[in-house]
């Protein structure tokens, strides 16, 4: 661990700052450290650990669905007016998620399994003339400054998206001048979409996930 306390409150503040969430490294030695000053008895500290470890991943990197997600019901979820008598008439989230492939971050959906595995069917489009494109081609990135290479793939993005939310706007169909990690935790590129509408910037190897040969 090596990291003192205070420098552990730090860590888990910048972390913070930058993911809106805390990264799962900061939590464990939040554990560690709420178990070391006993501000929470023995068992509550274990309890979070458990937690964290339940929604976590499997050793070997592989996602494992979670065993239990909860959401925010309505009133609490600090985005709808809880005194709008009309709130009773939406469906709370966690009746519809849960029963959709399950992740650990985010809104806690798998959306490119639940696409692929025919739970949803969106409409791919408004208009019949309009012509839907798809490409499953990844692009590698390897502009990573020594931490494992980007795979781009297309493939789940045209599942969702149409080329021209991307091209050439966003990103050239070659190296994109300015595309860096600073940039993308300023919500520029990737970042525009990763930790608003897809998974959050804190799943590192998620994008970076291919070891340089
Ligand atoms: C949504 C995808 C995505 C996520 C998540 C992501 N990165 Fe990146 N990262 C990129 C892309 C794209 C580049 C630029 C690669 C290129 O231009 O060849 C990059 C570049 C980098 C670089 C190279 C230096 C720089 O400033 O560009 C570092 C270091 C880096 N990322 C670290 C991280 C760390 C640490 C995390 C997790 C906290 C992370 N990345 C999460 C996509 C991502
Ligand atoms: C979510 C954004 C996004 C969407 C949607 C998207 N692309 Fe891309 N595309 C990228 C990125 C990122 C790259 C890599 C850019 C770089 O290397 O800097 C890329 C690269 C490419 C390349 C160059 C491939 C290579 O490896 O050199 C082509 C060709 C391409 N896209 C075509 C398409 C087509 C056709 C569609 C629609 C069917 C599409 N793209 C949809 C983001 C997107
Ligand atoms: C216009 C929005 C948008 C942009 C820009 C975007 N993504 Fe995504 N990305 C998505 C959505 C939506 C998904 C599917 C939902 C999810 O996995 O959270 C996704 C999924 C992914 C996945 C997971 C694929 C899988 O098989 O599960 C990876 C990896 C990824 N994106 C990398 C990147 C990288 C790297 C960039 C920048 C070079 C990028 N994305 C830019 C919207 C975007």
């Amino acid at each position: 661990m090596g990291m003192g306390c205070a420098q552990a409150a730090q860590a888990t503040h910048l972390a913070e700052m930058i993911f809106r969430r805390k990264t799962k490294a900061v939590m464990g030695s939040d554990i560690v450290c709420l178990l070391r000053n006993r501000r929470v008895g023995r068992w509550a500290a274990l309890l979070v650990a458990a937690s964290v470890i339940g929604a976590g991943v499997a050793w070997g990197g592989t996602v494992v669905a979670p065993v239990k997600n909860v959401w925010a019901a309505l009133i609490s979820d600090g985005l709808h007016d809880p005194a709008n008598p009309d709130i009773s008439l939406l469906q709370e989230p966690g009746d519809s998620l849960s029963k959709l492939p399950q992740d650990y971050v985010g809104n806690k959906v798998n959306w490119d399994q639940a696409l692929n595995e025919g739970y949803i069917d969106p409409r791919s489009k408004l208009q019949p003339q309009t012509r839907v494109r798809t490409l499953d081609q990844d692009t590698i990135m390897k502009n990573t400054g020594g931490t494992p290479w980007v795979r781009f793939p297309h493939r789940p993005h045209t599942a969702w998206l149409d080329c021209t939310t991307c091209h050439d706007s966003m990103f050239k169909e070659g190296p994109t001048p300015g595309l860096t990690m600073l940039a993308i935790l300023n919500g520029q590129y990737c970042g525009k979409c990763h930790g608003t509408v897809a998974f959050p910037l804190s799943e590192c190897n998620r994008c970076h996930s291919v070891i340089p040969k």
